[in-house]
């Protein structure tokens, strides 16, 4: 880990948002007079009804309830667009940067005004109701973000299912939540190739029927099927409506969406956040984490399917009146220089892109970014898995000309918005370190007794209390998210990752400590990808854990058993991956397995991981203590056997 300091850029130090006073100054208040503070920041909204109260909250072991400004009511899109009309009409909202780089759009925020009243319009007329889930499996287009604010504006909850998730992966999302209606388009468009959106989606309501309404977005204009009664082209449906449609008045605290997530056991978690608290948070994280400053272009390469795109393409940014880039592709298409090109294109001052991202185009050498001006660039963020300083080092250096700050953002789909990362007019940068707690943040170290460390030390974070953008539930399941949450350290939130804070008070995020992978910034659960393997009938026995991979982060290994009879080849290893590609979605694909005559076990029968790790991750040398295995033979052959990284 590297030690090497960055002081903040003498002009970055005069003219930003948050100096180092500022920062110490807010930061103390907001931890001393958390309700005065946030009663402050809650006016940064504009409400219907003002709330009288701030924060109603306890994490009590089996009483874990969250309020914030639970009095108060709103319309999340007339913050996001209305009051914004005045004197920012004619401002672009939305820059769309299609697949190809020949198509782009700019979206005005009085058009989008007019846009998502019309979807609102559309979804109404499809009988959605306030409090009814919507289910959005869609490209990245403005349709996307128009479905989203549509949701809002009428009260109705959105799930948005990532466009690279399967027909099963989305049956089981619309059958959670219990959708009735599903927005998505007849294909995406990714690198040039097309994705079934509108297949897929037929392939998982054939095993939910409870969707009675499907609004197909024309994307590419393929031939989609069309089933009578239930789907309807939207481009048709709009016809029919008018421009306006007027907000509902929500409660803060009524829900605004739900985000799938994977956690240790089990099935995805319906992730629910809700309103008020939620727009407070994500605006004020977007305006003082990455500066932003009037006109400027921010652009946040994340997918609107994952909450790095809810919080800071569409709600962060808009709350803020910013301008913000929507982009469709990929950033090695149509050529590794793609990224740097659309900064110079559209004038970027604010770049915020995942670590795996760096590391694929850091190997395409420098070249490709030497040739782009970048000018434009003024600050770089990065989100989603620990940065190696090496990455970090490229994108100052090489991306940056060492003119512009990094801000390493630490944050998850559970606490809505960034909880621990830079100020880059207050806070010295140490590469692969995500520095210091935001406002009303208090990052704790536990050691694996729940003893609270203090001063330099290492061990597993919890926050000991709330802000306006954690979750409030898991949906369906309040048992659920209090025992995944709040079980493990009572009276505080356990975030599943372990972290190190040195002698500055900067906290290093070491990586996930529970059963949770981080694969290219994106969450898996070992335990969905092994209840995949062994629903193969080949299967008998499955164990999943990461490995470093040098692009990914983390790769996914898996140790399998097969049935009594069945021969290890080749062939089924392909097969394999391919079983679980279509069964999970591509993401959770398997990059190497190793076919094991069996797994190493304690005595009563449980798959000791530690171990399997360790020979995943090359470190055999490490195993620790073997005595409690039933059989110490196995690990000799795994090693024997283990498969050599990619
Ligand atoms: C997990 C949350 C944050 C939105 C995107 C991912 C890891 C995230 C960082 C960072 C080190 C990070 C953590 C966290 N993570 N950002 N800057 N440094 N680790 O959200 O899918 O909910 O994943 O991603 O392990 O727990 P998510």
């Amino acid at each position: 880990m590297s030690e090497k300091v960055y002081p903040v850029p003498q002009d970055w130090a005069a003219r930003a948002l948050i100096d180092e006073a500022a920062y110490r100054d807010m930061y103390d208040r907001s931890i001393k007079d958390p309700e005065g503070f946030w009663a402050e920041q809650g006016k940064r909204l504009d409400w219907i009804k003002p709330y009288t109260k701030v924060k109603n909250v306890s994490f009590a072991p089996g009483k874990v309830s969250i309020k914030w400004f639970e009095d108060g009511t709103l319309n999340l899109s007339v913050n996001c667009i209305d009051r914004h009309l005045a004197t920012r009409g004619d401002q672009v909202a939305f820059i769309w940067e299609g697949d190809d780089p020949k198509d782009d759009a700019k979206i005005t925020y009085r058009q989008l005004h007019t846009e998502v009243c019309r979807m609102a319009n559309v979804l109404k007329a499809q009988g959605v109701k306030k409090g009814d889930r919507v289910t959005i499996y869609m490209p990245m287009i403005p349709e996307a973000t128009y479905a989203m604010l549509a949701c809002a504006r009428i009260g109705a909850v959105h799930s948005v299912v990532f466009g690279g998730f399967s027909p099963d992966s989305l049956a089981g999302r619309i059958e959670d939540c219990g959708s009735t209606c599903l927005i998505t388009a007849d294909e995406g468009l990714r690198a040039g190739k097309k994705v079934p959106l509108k297949a897929n989606a037929d392939a998982a309501l054939a095993k939910s029927p409870l969707v009675t309404s499907v609004i197909v977005v024309k994307r590419t204009g393929a031939a989609v099927s069309m089933t009578e009664g239930r789907d309807l082209w939207y481009h048709e449906a709009v016809k029919n409506v008018s421009d306006n449609c007027p907000p509902e008045e929500m409660s803060a605290e009524d829900p605004l969406f739900i985000l799938y997530t994977s956690g240790s056991t089990g099935k995805p978690k319906g992730v629910l956040h809700t309103t008020g608290g939620y727009l407070v948070y994500v605006s004020m994280t977007f305006q003082y984490v990455f500066d932003y400053q009037d006109a400027e272009i921010f652009w946040c390469t994340a997918d609107v399917g994952w909450v790095t795109g809810h919080s800071y393409v569409v709600y962060g940014p808009l709350a803020c009146g910013a301008t913000s880039l929507l982009f469709e592709g990929v950033p090695n298409y149509p050529s590794v220089s793609r990224v740097w090109e659309v900064i110079d294109k559209h004038g970027v001052s604010i770049f915020y892109t995942a670590p795996t991202a760096l590391r694929a185009l850091m190997q395409a050498g420098d070249e490709p970014v030497k040739k782009t001006s970048r000018k434009s660039l003024r600050l770089l963020g990065s989100v989603g898995e620990p940065i190696n300083p090496e990455a970090w080092e490229w994108y100052h250096r090489v991306v940056g000309e060492d003119r512009c700050p990094i801000v390493d953002t630490w944050w998850q789909t559970e606490t809505g918005g960034i909880l621990i990362a830079p100020f880059p007019g207050a806070t010295a940068l140490k590469p692969g370190s995500a520095t210091r707690p935001f406002f009303g943040v208090q990052p704790k170290i536990v050691d694996a007794e729940g003893e609270v460390l203090e001063g330099a030390c290492e061990g597993n974070l919890i926050l000991t209390d709330s802000w306006p953008g954690q979750m409030r539930t898991v949906y369906g399941d309040h048992q659920r998210f209090m025992e995944t949450y709040f079980s493990t350290y009572p009276n505080a939130y356990f975030t599943g990752d372990g972290c190190r804070r040195d002698d500055d008070g900067y906290y290093w995020i070491t990586g996930r400590v529970d059963d949770v992978i981080n694969v290219s910034g994106h969450r898996m659960g070992t335990a969905e990808v092994e209840s995949s393997l062994v629903a193969h009938s080949k299967v008998s026995e499955a164990a999943v854990v990461g490995y470093p991979h040098s692009i990914k982060g983390q790769g996914i290994y898996a140790y399998v058993t097969l049935m009594a009879g069945e021969e290890p080849s080749e062939e089924l290893r392909k097969e394999l991956v391919q079983w679980v590609r279509k069964d999970i979605g591509p993401i959770a694909s398997p990059d190497l397995i190793q076919f094991a005559p069996s797994l190493p076990k304690t005595r009563s029968g449980k798959i000791m991981r530690r171990i399997l790790r360790k020979i995943a991750e090359d470190e055999y040398g490490s195993l620790g203590d073997t005595s409690t295995l039933s059989d110490p033979g196995v690990v000799d052959d795994l090693i024997a056997n283990r498969q050599n990284k990619r």
